[in-house]
């Protein structure tokens, strides 16, 4: 309800805005419009340059671009199941969500402090070598020694915790439903505490 009444004011707003941008030369018109729906609506929840004040909200800093618009677009058509997102994604044209992917993934990880060390280190040997006797693979093999990811692999140092944890159930519950076939198929095999334990590890990577 709070979400929808934020979110109809900040339409408001942004059709305002864009009138007012008509007047103004094209060249500028891209630019701008993409920061005013960032100042607008982004920056409420992920922070002006992506860094979110509150864990549920993921870190959109330094995040590869593509994955970023795929996304976005995946929210806007369906495939990816958010109220919230695809209350926010709904009006996006892809030019718009080329130019918010570019934004956010131009800026810089901020460090992160580690949690519980102990965690960390049962994260850190899954992360870097999986659980064999589960048969979960490394995520270094796909994400990156560092996590970093890549173009169509999602950058994972740094984010939030509490974020990768609700992602990982989400794939193992397939409540995330774009491109999951192999993120099912490996957070189905984790449990609860190597969620827990990646999680934490994944949160203080750089
Ligand atoms: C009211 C809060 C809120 C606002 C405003 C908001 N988001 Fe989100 N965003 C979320 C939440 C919550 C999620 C996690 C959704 C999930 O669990 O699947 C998310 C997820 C995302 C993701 C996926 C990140 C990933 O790592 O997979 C992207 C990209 C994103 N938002 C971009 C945006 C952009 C761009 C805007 C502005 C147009 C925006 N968001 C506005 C709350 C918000
Ligand atoms: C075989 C390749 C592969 C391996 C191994 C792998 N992943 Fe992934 N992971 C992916 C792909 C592909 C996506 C993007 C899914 C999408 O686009 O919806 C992803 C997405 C994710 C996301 C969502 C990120 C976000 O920003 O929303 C998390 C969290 C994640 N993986 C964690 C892990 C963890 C933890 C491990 C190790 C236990 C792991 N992955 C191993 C391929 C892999």
């Amino acid at each position: 309800m709070f979400n929808h009444v934020v979110f109809r004011i900040l339409s408001l707003t942004l059709v305002l805005s864009a009138a007012q941008a008509w007047a103004e030369p094209a060249a500028e018109q891209g630019v701008r419009q993409v920061q005013e729906i960032i100042n607008g609506r982004c920056a409420l929840c992920h922070g002006a340059n992506g860094e979110s004040a509150s864990a549920i909200y993921p870190r959109l800093a330094a995040q590869h671009p593509q994955y970023l618009a795929k996304q976005l677009r995946d929210f806007r058509d369906g495939r990816r199941k958010s109220e919230t997102m695809s209350d926010m994604a709904q009006d996006l044209h892809d030019e718009e969500i080329t130019g918010l992917a570019a934004f956010f993934s131009s800026k810089p990880a901020a460090a992160r402090l580690r949690g519980d060390q102990e965690l960390a280190a049962v994260g850190h040997y899954l992360f870097t070598k999986g659980n064999r006797w589960s048969g979960v693979p490394a995520c270094t093999s796909c994400h990156g020694d560092k996590g970093h990811g890549t173009a169509e692999l999602p950058r994972l140092a740094g984010q939030h915790p509490a974020y990768i944890e609700t992602q990982l159930k989400d794939f193992n519950e397939r409540q995330r439903t774009n491109d999951n076939a192999i993120m099912h198929s490996i957070a189905a095999k984790l449990t609860e505490l190597e969620v827990k334990a990646l999680s934490i590890y994944i949160g203080g990577l750089q």
